[in-house]
């Protein structure tokens, strides 16, 4: 009988998927799934396709919403809070495919921001009580001093709602005391948009271990998630969270040179955009950055030169402080 539970009773995969690398994510056979015959993660989950019965579902360790097991319809998301991050994560969801417009609603005070969202077929609202009570899994994104008032207007939420916090510095400690709902607290990053997030997950006092796999596979659909123990949230904060910022700025410099010597500024972005995300696939594929560096630096030639002048700005010392102190920043405000 297929299942939900990872590997249990499920058989080999229909076709695994050797095209897609391993760092970028550990499929599950229910993923495999998808991958092989499309279509949304969830619908194959939660339809009738091959239904868990009563008895072989276990509510302790199975995040299967009653009200969709058997009526052929998706698990719901819901979004609140449509500014950048919210709103990047609705559009990596439906660009990747992993949950139907229709399974995806957004809700923020301020409408202007909806309407844009809308035009992409999702539902949106302004009421977040509503929304909370249409959705299984609930991604809280608003800016962390406005989550205790998001958590009062959702107060009457009961445990079989999956809360998904992205704010920093606010714990799933903080959330749980204000909500019956089970909590996980994920440290994303802006690039959900294009599927390429990295982020990390850890699950609160009441959620799960069938919760952390569940939002697992849904941050993977939009690039690389890592469950971590929540002491080190503050720590991916300062680094992948703040990270994106790190890199445009690095960017900018590069950009600013090419167009100093003679390149139009747009093949100038270009070119450094495009250098980014294939430096970025090989130190995925390859692992190793000092022999990635020094694959590029042939003695005597042209980027060593380049990477002398980076050494004699401690340009790398100055990356390291930054993080610290963005980590250092972000330890004192989690609350
Ligand atoms: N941006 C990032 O790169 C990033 C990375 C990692 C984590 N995060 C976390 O993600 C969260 C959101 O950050 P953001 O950059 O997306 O902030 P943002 O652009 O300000 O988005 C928050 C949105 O929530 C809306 N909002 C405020 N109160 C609300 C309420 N009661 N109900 C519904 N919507 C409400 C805001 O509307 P108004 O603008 O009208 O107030 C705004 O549109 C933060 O907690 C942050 O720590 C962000």
């Amino acid at each position: 009988m297929w299942s939900r539970r990872r590997g249990l009773n499920s058989g080999p995969p229909p076709c695994w998927p050797h095209e897609i690398p391993r760092w970028r994510f550990q499929p599950s056979f229910e993923l495999v799934y998808r991958l092989s015959y499309g279509g949304p993660i969830f619908t194959k989950y939660h339809t009738n396709y091959k239904p868990i019965s009563r008895t072989e579902w276990n509510p302790r360790y199975t995040f299967i919403p009653s009200s969709h097991r058997n009526d052929g319809v998706g698990m719901k998301i819901g979004i609140i809070g449509a500014g950048n991050l919210g709103s990047s994560l609705a559009r990596g969801f439906l660009k990747s495919g992993t949950i139907n417009a229709n399974d995806l609603k957004i809700s923020d005070i301020n409408e202007k921001k909806l309407n844009a969202l809308a035009s992409l077929g999702m539902k949106t609202t302004t009421n977040n009580k509503q929304l909370v009570e249409d959705s299984d899994v609930v991604f809280i994104a608003v800016k962390p001093g406005m989550m205790d008032s998001v958590l009062k207007e959702t107060k009457n939420v009961s445990s079989d709602r999956l809360f998904v916090s992205v704010a920093a510095g606010v714990s799933t400690e903080f959330i749980e005391k204000r909500t019956k709902a089970r909590v996980i607290r994920v440290m994303p990053n802006i690039c959900g948009e294009v599927a390429e997030m990295a982020s990390c997950y850890s699950l609160g006092r009441t959620a799960i271990p069938e919760d952390g796999e569940l939002i697992e596979q849904l941050l993977n659909s939009i690039g690389t998630a890592f469950k971590v123990d929540e002491g080190l949230m503050e720590t991916v904060t300062g680094l992948s969270g703040s990270g994106p910022a790190y890199f445009y700025f690095f960017m900018k410099g590069l950009q600013n040179a090419g167009v100093e010597l003679g390149l139009p500024s747009d093949i100038a972005l270009k070119l450094v955009a495009q250098t980014a995300k294939g430096a970025g696939e090989m130190a995925m594929t390859h692992g190793d950055l000092e022999k990635l560096i020094k694959n590029v630096c042939t003695p005597g030639g042209t980027t060593i030169e380049g990477v002398k002048m980076l050494e004699k700005g401690k340009v790398e010392e100055s990356v390291e402080k930054a993080v610290k102190a963005a980590v250092k920043r972000a330890r004192e405000l989690l609350r």
